[in-house]
């Protein structure tokens, strides 16, 4: 099966391909965090990249559209993926289009994750990860279990992202209205985009996500 998963900042796209890919058995595409891991490995895309992130703005089509385009046709895509974050500008979703076709295949869903700009901004605040195995957290909604110590490999070390930062995270949510809200119609006019609330706690939204496959098979 193949998925993008659409939203603002902070709207839980992470959060659900996370889920979504052990429940459907194939890959999570995040382009979000292929740039963090080529920023942390300095190279020239990582450079380019680090700058436009930090003040909240998007890299360039061209890098994107490579990237996701190498990253499709590796074998562990064969039987699907989730595109988290991908594609984020109508370029960016013409190319997916044009890459599809070359690969004769076609997207299956399409999921908006809805959220309201005041919780985003409460949920970004809010977010962690350990520094040593990256397992991500949040303060209110997903806290350790114990006090201080990844659930996973109970390291006493987090980091917030260097782009989460308030002032970032408008310019990021103003990215996503003028850039990426445009692929909304997009996809509506073709039927392939649904809607789900993601206000709703992070199983609830899961569930709604699920459904979806169910009634759709
Ligand atoms: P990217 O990493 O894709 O960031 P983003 O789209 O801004 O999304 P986030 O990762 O901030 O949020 P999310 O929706 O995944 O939410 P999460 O699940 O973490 O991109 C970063 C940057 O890279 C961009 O700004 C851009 O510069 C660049 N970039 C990436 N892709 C690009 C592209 N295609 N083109 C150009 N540039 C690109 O959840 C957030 C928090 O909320 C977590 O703490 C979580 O636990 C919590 N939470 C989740 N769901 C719920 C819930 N239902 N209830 C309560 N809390 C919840």
């Amino acid at each position: 099966m193949k998925i993008i998963l659409l939203g603002p900042p902070g709207a839980g796209k992470g959060t659900q391909a996370d889920r979504l890919k052990e429940y459907l058995s194939v890959p999570k595409l995040s382009t979000g965090d292929m740039l963090r891991a080529a920023v942390a490995e300095g190279s020239e895309i990582g450079q380019k990249a680090d700058k436009i992130m930090r003040t909240g703005g998007l890299v360039s089509d061209d890098i994107m559209v490579a990237m996701i385009a190498d990253r499709i046709q590796k074998p562990d895509c064969a039987k699907g993926f989730i595109l988290d974050g991908f594609p984020r500008t109508i370029g960016q979703a013409q190319a997916l289009d044009q890459m599809f076709e070359k690969l004769h295949i076609g997207i299956d869903h399409v999921i908006e994750i809805k959220v309201n700009d005041a919780a985003l901004v409460e949920r970004i605040s809010n977010r962690f990860s350990c520094s040593k195995c990256g397992a991500g957290y949040n303060h209110k909604s997903k806290p350790t279990k114990v006090k201080g110590a990844c659930d996973t490999c109970g390291s006493s070390e987090f980091s917030q992202r260097a782009d989460d930062r308030a002032e970032t995270v408008a310019a990021r949510l103003e990215q996503y209205n003028q850039q990426t809200a445009p692929l909304l119609p997009y996809y509506s006019k073709r039927g392939t985009l649904h809607s789900v609330d993601g206000m709703q706690p992070i199983d609830t939204v899961t569930s709604e996500i699920t459904d979806l496959f169910k009634v759709a098979a």
